[in-house]
């Protein structure tokens, strides 16, 4: 299965120069818990800005320029990672000794996000709720009349944050 987590404002902005937009600590741990043992795909410039490996999960970097990047993996490609992911599912050899059911989560940037968002079955949405005009990089539009909604959380603002933002999961219908 193949799941995308992404915090989103509600102009669909997600970084601004190889950042965060926000620091949202609810969102943090939220993102640590539904991740948790599960592989991570990433791009470059997530990996770069990010700047540590997320520990007990299986890091994976898509580059088409690969360089060094201690305690994950790079893939020169998408069919790549994901080849690589189906092998473990379905054990090396075929037999069936993989884990199964895994779901990857895929977990930015922009530039991954666009790819994956026609081959992802679920959505971990985070909708924070404010414009943020300076960013400079944008979840794609969601047709949101493809998706089902099985999950709702609400939090009218962060401990240390001033704006509502929701936890939203959606499934593709
Ligand atoms: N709000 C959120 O939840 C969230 C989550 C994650 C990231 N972000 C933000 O998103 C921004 C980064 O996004 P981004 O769009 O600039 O970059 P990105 O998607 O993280 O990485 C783009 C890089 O990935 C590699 N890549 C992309 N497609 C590829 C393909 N098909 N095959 C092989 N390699 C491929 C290329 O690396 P090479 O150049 O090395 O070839 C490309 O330059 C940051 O501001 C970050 O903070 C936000």
């Amino acid at each position: 299965m193949i799941s995308i987590i992404v915090a989103i404002a509600d102009n669909y902005a997600i970084g601004c120069k190889n950042q965060l937009l926000w620091h949202i600590s609810e969102d943090l741990q939220y993102f640590k818990r539904v991740t948790n043992g599960h592989p991570v795909l990433m791009g470059w410039n997530t990996w770069e800005s990010i700047g540590k490996v997320l520990p007990n999960r299986r890091n994976m970097i898509v580059s088409r320029t690969p360089a060094s990047a201690p305690g994950a993996e790079v893939f020169l490609s998408i069919p790549d990672a994901l080849a690589a992911i189906e092998q473990n599912v379905n054990g090396q050899n075929g037999d069936g000794d993989g884990q199964k059911d895994q779901e990857v989560f895929i977990i930015g940037g922009g530039e991954i996000y666009r790819q994956f968002l026609p081959l992802a079955d679920r959505l971990y949405l985070t909708l924070v709720h404010t414009s943020i005009e300076e960013a400079d990089t944008f979840f794609p539009e969601i047709d949101f009349s493809q998706w089902r909604e099985i999950f709702r959380e609400s939090h009218p603002r962060g401990e240390k944050f001033d704006h509502p933002f929701d936890f939203v999961v959606l499934e593709r219908l």
